[in-house]
């Protein structure tokens, strides 16, 4: 096994060489600006890499880490819309760009595109494959469907708020690790393990998109700093925030999150200063950390090479160090 820049290198070209020369390029033009704008596409690099933690050449894992990363995109895409978000990697979101109809139905067509990159496998391992993402593509519909009822609830807990980010983001996360696992056949329980570590990580991945929405540098981030505050998202910020808030601060914060005004500089300014004062933020740093220690105790119970488990530890330490 290599370190994560020999995978993200394969990515990189791999996804650099990925024509989708198909017409009508209404439709296809749009599948191929988001997919052009990359990002940091750790899932397909993740596919890779649990194949070669079970002794399996990734480039056999390369057909389902393709259907991962253009899924992916496609949930993007859908996301944008309905989170009415103008910037995505630091460009005009799909539906900015041309329309809303034509990112329903890019989106729509990705998703079926994400499928067939599993016809290249043979039936057993296609079979696992596919019945594993149609099980994590229904979960992320559920917690998307989640995270927008949340928008206009104001009794959501903690507990409500992390299943929606285990379905909405994280399941993503360890099935894209357990598609190496079935690429490399390895055995169920190794394929159940690798898959835990990355909802684990997948978890704490959510809880620092929520705190780097309020709190990214808005000349690096590529997405709209307070696009959730805007939204009256029920982030991880906001939830701890109502709990250690002051009384005052409290009532402050449920007001504005149920308003919606035309220009929200204060209001962004005001929520983000709750969220440092009433010691929010930090709460948030640590639940970022307690997941992903609790997805490298996962890693102490494998049956796995430790230079392996070093080289994936290294991975969840630097993805707790972004700030895209
Ligand atoms: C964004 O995912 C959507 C979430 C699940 C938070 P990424 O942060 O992985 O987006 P890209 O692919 O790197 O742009
Ligand atoms: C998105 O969560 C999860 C999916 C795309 C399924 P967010 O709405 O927080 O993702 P960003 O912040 O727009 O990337
Ligand atoms: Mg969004
Ligand atoms: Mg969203
Ligand atoms: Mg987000």
């Amino acid at each position: 096994m290599h370190s994560t820049s020999y995978y993200q290198d394969i990515i990189a070209s791999h996804f650099e060489n990925l024509t989708i020369d198909k017409q009508p390029d209404n439709l296809y033009e749009p599948i191929r600006y988001i997919l052009s704008l990359g990002g940091k596409r750790m899932r397909p690099v993740l596919t890779l890499m649990a194949a070669e933690v079970f002794n399996t050449d990734c480039q056999k894992a390369l057909n389902a880490a393709t259907a991962v990363e253009v899924f992916h995109n496609f949930s993007l895409i859908h996301d944008d819309i309905m989170d009415d978000a103008p910037l995505r990697r630091g460009n005009q979101t799909v539906h900015e760009k041309w329309n809303i109809n034509t990112g329903i139905l890019s989106g729509d067509a990705m998703l079926i595109l994400a499928y067939q990159y599993f016809e290249a496998y043979e039936p057993k391992i296609f079979r696992e494959l596919a019945k594993l993402f149609s099980k994590t593509a229904l979960e992320v519909c559920e917690g998307q469907q989640y995270d927008v009822d949340f928008e206009t609830r104001d009794n959501v807990s903690i507990l409500e708020y992390l299943k929606m980010i285990e379905y909405k983001t994280a399941v993503l996360v360890g099935a894209a690790m357990k598609m190496g696992a079935i690429v490399a056949e390895t055995s169920e329980e190794n394929a159940d393990l690798i898959y835990d570590f990355g909802l684990n990580l997948g978890i704490a991945f959510q809880i620092q998109d929520d705190y780097l929405d309020a709190f990214g540098d808005p000349k690096t981030f590529g997405k709209q700093v307070g696009g959730d505050i805007i939204e009256n998202k029920k982030t991880f910020l906001y939830l701890k925030a109502l709990e250690f808030a002051t009384l005052e601060e409290r009532e402050q914060l449920l007001h504005l999150y149920s308003i919606q005004p035309s220009d929200n500089t204060d209001k962004i300014e005001t929520i983000k200063n709750i969220f440092n004062s009433s010691g929010a933020s930090l709460a948030t740093q640590e639940a970022i950390k307690d997941y992903t220690f609790e997805a490298f105790k996962t890693l102490g119970k494998m049956n796995i090479e430790e230079d392996k488990k070093t080289i994936l530890k290294s991975f969840g330490e630097n993805l707790m160090g972004r700030n895209v």
